[in-house]
């Protein structure tokens, strides 16, 4: 089956739906998503959107902290144009109908979270992802100009290789013609040609065992991109972030927000000792990269599972109003969040890497955009600082979208695209070898390329991850495509790319910390 459309989004996002309600104004717009349609880590943002409202904050103080926390690798051009859009692009969310909260006076509620010197984080409660997931797609839903295909998983870009010519990562001029994409209720795979495709495939959280990602979470984007010879780049820099909740059995972990920190949790050892000014001034607030470590050291040298959130000195009313999911969920567990300490640990959060765009969101194969998580766009530089990122997607969904209207109207669709090659027949093989090969990458990852990595870590995960590639790609070569077999392909090569990625910088910056090369 063959569909053709203007534009085609991958992912239904912030990013995917945000770029999808201006473009639809332009021509006509398809949505590709693999689960259902609000499954994103969108949905389960907590603590909010970062912008920059009123005094007393200013651009140049937001701009100040996002260029602290990256380590000195931001684009500081880039830094300063989001930062600057801030406040236009909130307000259009709001005009979305997505609600944040306000105090008593009418003002927006604004949080603080690690690495912001002032309260600029605009939430709904602490499920902020989920309200703003909830307007984006009532609003797609009443546009007749967008269409929604949820269970339907993007396999590969199309381009000049589909066409029998020779593409390389030096090649000029890749251009995108479309993708492949498997309709998991047919399990046909039919071809989608568009003039123009926004990736929009969100994070790869789950290339680790303990994650805050949802399942969906696999960098496809980002792999089905590095296939087709498109430029990624600071894969190396992966967020952990310091407090997802202790429960071992659980997966995805829940996330115990940055704004309880914010709000004036502090982080103890599990005998109630505070530790966090022995390693940063700014305590329990410090930058996630250095709060993620400080926890790991602590975890490693007094041999515990968790540290401890303590909340019990903060106002009970004021905790349980800002944060009432989290309290509930807690609760489920025993823990009362007024009364009893939280049990936490890292969990790897945010892909700060991605597929390289410029300014305009604009990929290194032509026709090709990429915003959100999937894409590189030079904000965050070596770490992230909290609660940017749903900020950077919708600056870049709005940057993509002016720069495409006017490129669509130059491209035709390419008609010559043969069909998918279905030579494949072999039926999948048991399911135990996709998902023994799943864990084995998780844990390889988790172990020699997690928080803390060294050159001999590095080379023995290389090494291991190498055995999984060619079995991998020989069951896909053999096999028909299956969603989990394409995601395990997925977080293989997203897997390479971080460690090939960390092997090459010989320093410790931001989130990639390697003893071998201490911080000056
Ligand atoms: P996503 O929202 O992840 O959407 C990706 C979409 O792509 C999904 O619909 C997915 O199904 C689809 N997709 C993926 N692969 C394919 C494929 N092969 N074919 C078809 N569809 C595909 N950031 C903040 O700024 N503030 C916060 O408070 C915050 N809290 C967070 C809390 C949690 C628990 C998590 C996990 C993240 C949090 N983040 C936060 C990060 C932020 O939520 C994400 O970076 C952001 O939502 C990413 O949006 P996106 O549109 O790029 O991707
Ligand atoms: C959180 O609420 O702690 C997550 C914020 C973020 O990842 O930006």
């Amino acid at each position: 089956m063959k569909r053709k459309i203007d534009f085609l989004i991958i992912g239904s996002g912030i990013a995917g739906l945000s770029y999808a309600l201006k473009v639809a104004s332009h021509g006509k717009v398809l949505i590709l998503t693999k689960a259902n349609e609000d499954e994103s880590n969108t949905k389960y943002a907590q603590g909010g959107i970062a912008g920059v409202m009123h005094k007393p904050d200013s651009y140049e103080k937001h701009i100040q902290d996002t260029l602290i926390c990256g380590d000195g690798l931001c684009n500081e051009e880039v830094v300063r144009m989001v930062v600057t859009e801030s406040t236009e692009r909130i307000k259009e969310l709001i005009e979305w109908g997505a609600r944040f909260d306000k105090n008593p006076k009418g003002e927006f509620d604004l949080g603080k979270e690690g690495g912001h010197s002032e309260n600029r984080v605009l939430h709904h409660k602490d499920n902020t992802g989920f309200e703003i997931e909830r307007a984006l797609l009532q609003q797609v839903h009443a546009h007749p100009n967008i269409e929604i295909l949820d269970h339907y998983f993007a396999l590969e870009i199309l381009t000049q290789h589909h066409l029998g010519k020779r593409v390389t990562s030096k090649s000029p001029d890749t251009e995108c013609y479309g993708v492949y994409a498997l309709n998991l209720k047919t399990n046909r795979i039919e071809q989608i040609l568009a003039r123009i495709t926004l990736m929009a495939t969100g994070g790869g959280g789950q290339v680790y065992a303990t994650t805050t990602n949802p399942l969906i979470a696999t960098g496809d984007g980002v792999a089905m991109v590095y296939r087709a010879k498109g430029k990624v780049e600071n894969m190396e820099f992966f967020q952990f972030h310091p407090t997802s909740l202790y429960n071992p059995d659980e997966r995805p972990s829940y996330l115990i927000t940055e704004a309880m920190r914010g709000f004036g949790g502090i982080l103890k050892t599990i005998d109630g000792k505070e530790f966090m000014q022995k390693y940063d001034k700014r305590g329990s607030l410090a930058p996630r990269d250095i709060t993620a470590r400080a926890i790991d050291n602590e975890l490693k040298i007094r041999g515990d599972d968790f540290v401890y959130l303590d909340c019990r000195h903060l106002d009970k009313d004021g905790l349980l109003k800002h944060f009432p999911n989290i309290h509930k969920k807690c609760l489920s567990l025993g823990i009362d969040i007024s009364k009893d300490y939280i049990p936490v640990v890292p969990a790897s959060h945010y892909m700060c890497g991605g597929i390289k765009v410029d300014m305009n969101g604009r990929s290194t194969i032509k026709n090709l955009y990429a915003a959100g998580e999937c894409s590189c766009t030079g904000l965050h530089g070596a770490n992230r600082l909290a609660s940017n990122s749903l900020l950077e997607a919708v600056v870049y969904s709005h940057r993509a979208y002016e720069d495409s209207i006017a490129q669509f109207k130059k491209t035709n669709h390419c008609e010559t695209i043969p069909d998918w090659n279905a030579e494949r027949t072999a039926s999948p093989e048991e399911m135990v070898l996709i998902i023994q090969s799943m864990r084995e990458v998780q844990s390889i990852m988790t172990n020699y390329v997690g928080i803390v990595r060294s050159n001999l870590r590095l080379k023995r995960a290389f090494d291991r991850l190498l055995i999984l590639h060619y079995e991998t790609e020989s069951l896909y070569e053999r096999t028909t495509v299956s969603p989990e077999l394409c995601q395990l392909r997925n977080i293989i090569k997203v897997s390479y790319i971080i460690i090939k990625s960390a092997m090459m910088r010989k320093e410790s910056i931001g989130l990639h910390y390697t003893i071998d090369y201490p911080r000056k």
